[in-house]
C-alpha cells in the first residue's frame, strides 16, 4: 500500500500544486514510485506545472464514464519514469478519486493528493506562505484535517525569502510552525522563476531535502538564509525592498 499524503490547505495560491510537483519529481528521482493526483478538475494545475500540458490520453472523467480503467489515467512523466500524474480534468463526481486511488495505489510507494480525497489519506502536509492570511488559513486547515481524522499533519513553509526573515518582515519558519503547533517538514525558498516555468537549482535542492523529510530521513531543513548574509546579502535585501 502506498503512503497517501494530502497536500494543500484551504487557501489557494500558497503553492500546494507546485509543492506536489516538486516533491513528486524529487521522490521519483530518489527511486520512489510516485503518483500525483491532480485534484484540479477544471484547470489541471498539476499537469500544467509538471509540463505535461495536454499529454493525457485519459482523465478521471473517462474513468467516470467507464471508458477506461483507473490505471490508464496515470500519465507518465517523460523525464522521470517513476513519476505519474493522474488528471481529474472534467471529472464531475470528485468522490470517484478515492475509488480510483484505491485501485492503483498498490503500484506506488507514494501518492500525493493535490487538494483531493483527504478522507483516504494517511497524513497531510499543509502548505503555507510566510504571510499572515496564509498562516491564519493554515490554522483553520489544520483543525479541519484533524477533525477529518488525519492525525499526522505537518507543515511546509513555501515562498520563503531569507532576506525577509533577516529583516524581520516575515517570521522564521520554525516560529510559524511553533505558532501553528505543527511539525515543520520543509522550507521551500521564494523562486521568482517558478511562475514562468523554470526551477532554480536551489529550489530543486530544497525539494530534494523536503523529499528526504517525507521519506523519514532526517536531513534537517534547507538553508534558507544562505546567500543573505554579508555585503552581498545586504545588497540583495536592499534591492528587494525597492520592488
Ligand atoms: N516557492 C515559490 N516561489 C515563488 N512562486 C511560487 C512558489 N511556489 C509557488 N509559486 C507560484 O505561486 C502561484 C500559486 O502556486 P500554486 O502551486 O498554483 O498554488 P496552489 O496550488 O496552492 O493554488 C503560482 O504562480 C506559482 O508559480
Ligand atoms: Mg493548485
Amino acid at each position: 500500500m502506498a503512503d497517501k499524503i494530502y497536500v494543500g490547505g484551504f487557501k489557494g495560491g500558497t503553492g500546494a500544486t507546485t509543492v506536489c510537483v516538486g516533491l513528486g519529481l524529487a521522490l521519483s528521482e530518489a527511486g520512489e514510485k510516485t503518483l500525483i493526483v491532480d485534484g484540479d478538475n477544471i484547470g489541471a494545475g498539476a499537469m500544467t506545472v509538471a509540463g505535461l500540458g495536454n499529454m493525457q490520453v485519459y482523465t478521471l472523467a473517462d474513468y467516470e464514464r467507464a471508458a477506461c480503467r483507473a490505471k490508464q489515467t496515470a500519465c507518465a512523466h517523460p523525464k522521470s519514469s517513476n513519476l505519474h500524474i493522474m488528471p481529474s480534468l472534467g471529472l464531475k463526481n470528485t468522490s470517484l478519486i478515492e475509488r480510483a486511488v484505491n485501485e492503483v495505489e498498490g503500484l506506488f510507494d507514494y501518492v500525493l493528493l493535490d487538494r483531493a480525497a483527504k478522507s483516504i489519506c494517511d497524513r497531510a502536509i499543509i502548505v503555507t506562505e510566510p504571510y499572515l492570511p496564509s498562516i491564519k488559513s493554515a490554522d483553520g486547515s489544520k483543525s479541519a484535517l484533524f477533525d477529518g481524522g488525519i492525525k499526522d499533519v505537518s507543515l511546509i513553509v513555501n515562498k520563503l525569502n531569507g532576506g525577509q526573515v533577516i529583516s524581520g518582515e516575515v517570521l522564521p519558519p520554525e516560529k510559524i510552525a511553533e505558532i501553528l503547533r505543527l511539525k515543520l517538514l520543509a522550507v521551500i525558498p521564494e523562486d521568482p522563476t517558478l511562475p514562468i516555468g523554470r526551477w532554480r537549482k536551489q529550489t530543486v535542492s530544497a525539494f530534494k531535502t523536503a523529499a528526504d523529510s517525507v521519506r523519514g530521513l532526517n536531513r534537517g531543513l534547507f538553508d534558507f538564509l544562505k546567500g543573505y548574509s554579508g555585503l552581498n546579502g545586504f545588497v540583495k535585501r536592499k534591492m528587494r525592498e525597492r520592488i
